[in-house]
């Protein structure tokens, strides 16, 4: 039996790092019982030592990261810094000196996977990072392991919790969006600066790593069709709790019906409050997988947060260091479908269209037309007098995201539509 502690240097010790440096130091006697030698923390790399939370072993702390992960005796790295540099070269470093990496960096694995998969495998040691997407869900190791022998044809989740509580605050108190972000910023959910979580590149990291590990397949970022929350209004969450829906923002990754492809999106979308996603509260995240054999299974949680975060960092720590000690890594990237990514033009969706329009004879026919023009097909229209005009609401049938967003702009031509008042997808059924 090893009795050499496995030694981990920590890159980082903000709110996440704190909570994992923490863990390894109060439940250090369960985490050596359950990988089979004690595990050591060997140095925390900081960027200002004058910040680290009480409870930090102070005398592990160091600003210079690169030192710490070239050093010959780390058995395995946390990055827990976040952003792409200089996170890539320290871990493509910690690689080379022989260190497995546990990360919990979405932006990094969304569009430098394959690279860092590839280093990993190249110099025999593991890269993990359950923690890079919705937090403490288990989400990553189940799709990679659990459903290993499994179709997954479809994930389908909230994964941003900061746009969950906005939109959550719009629907339940009817507040607009500014109100609701800042409603968001002043409780600690929303960052200063919330682009990355209201603009969707966060929740698009997250689907491009989904995607990639559900359907064994590439895809970065880019890769992605990205809306964010930025452009929903009261009027919008109010027209959604009359068709029964509420509004969410959803990551959605699909394999083509026809499975010759895949494709990955984050937009904002109304869902039927009968449907599980729609009873997801506040800033929790949750994702629903399909799968051939399987099913339908729905992963909840808290998906943000330094405890919540830390566990799924802990839980890799412990895997990777039981891998350690057996002389062995655990499974790599598993890409080897290939699978071209689609156009957003390409999915097939339905569309819930919002018109205010001339209150007179021939102008439904006018705008049905438009609809039929295109070959969309219309499910319902529910049209209210309001002064001489009228606000109409068209919701359609399933159809390619190009034939719908083309039916909006003939739409915004016609002289009898004064204007288009919303639009948003209408998903979940
Ligand atoms: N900012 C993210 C969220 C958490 O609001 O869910 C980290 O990915």
């Amino acid at each position: 039996m090893r009795t050499r502690p496995l030694k981990v240097a920590l890159l980082g010790c903000g709110v996440v790092g704190s909570e994992v440096a923490r863990i390894m130091t109060t439940h250090a006697d369960d985490l050596e019982a359950r990988i089979g030698a004690p595990v050591e923390l060997a140095g925390i790399a900081v960027r200002r030592p004058g910040r680290v939370r009480e409870g930090v072993p102070a005398e592990l702390v160091t600003t210079d990261a690169t030192e710490l992960v070239k050093r010959d005796d780390i058995d395995v790295v946390v990055e827990v810094i976040g952003g792409i540099e200089p996170a890539r070269t320290l871990i493509t470093t910690a690689f080379e000196h022989g260190a497995s990496v546990v990360s919990a960096n979405k932006a990094l694995l969304a569009e430098h996977g394959t690279a860092l998969h590839a280093a990993a495998v190249e110099h025999g040691v593991d890269l993990y990072y359950e923690a890079a997407v919705a937090g403490a869900i288990p989400l990553i190791r189940p799709l990679r392991e659990s459903l290993a022998g499994d179709k997954v044809d479809r994930v389908l989740g909230i994964v941003n919790g900061t746009t969950n509580f906005i939109l959550d605050r719009m629907d339940s108190s009817g507040a607009g969006y500014s109100e609701a972000l800042d409603e968001a910023t002043a409780l600690g959910y929303a960052e200063a600066d919330p682009t990355a979580d209201v603009e969707g590149f966060d929740a698009a990291a997250k689907a491009a790593i989904l995607a990639g590990i559900a359907f064994h397949t590439r895809v970065t970022i880019s890769d992605v069709h990205r809306e964010g929350i930025t452009e929903v209004t009261a009027a919008d969450i109010a027209s959604a709790r009359g068709m029964g829906c509420t509004v969410k923002l959803l990551a959605i990754c699909e394999r083509t019906p026809d499975g010759s492809a895949v494709t990955a999106r984050v937009h904002p979308a109304m869902i039927p409050l009968t449907h599980p996603l729609a009873s997801v509260r506040e800033a929790y995240n949750a994702v629903f997988v399909e799968a051939a054999a399987a099913g339908r299974l729905m992963f909840y949680g808290p998906g943000a947060g330094g405890a919540p975060t830390a566990s799924a960092v802990l839980g890799d720590l412990v895997a990777v260091c039981r891998n350690k000690v057996a002389g062995t890594t655990g499974p790599g990237e598993s890409a080897y479908t290939r699978l071209p990514v689609s156009p957003m033009g390409e999915v097939v969706t339905r569309y819930h269209i919002s018109l205010d329009v001339a209150d007179k004879p021939g102008v439904l026919a006018q705008v049905a037309l438009v609809f039929a023009e295109h070959g969309v097909s219309i499910d319902t229209v529910r049209q209210q007098g309001k002064d001489g005009d009228a606000s109409l609401v068209v919701v359609t049938h399933r159809a390619p995201d190009a034939a719908l967003s083309a039916v909006v702009e003939a739409l915004r031509s016609l002289d009898t539509v004064r204007g288009v008042a919303s639009i948003m997808r209408v998903e979940g059924e």
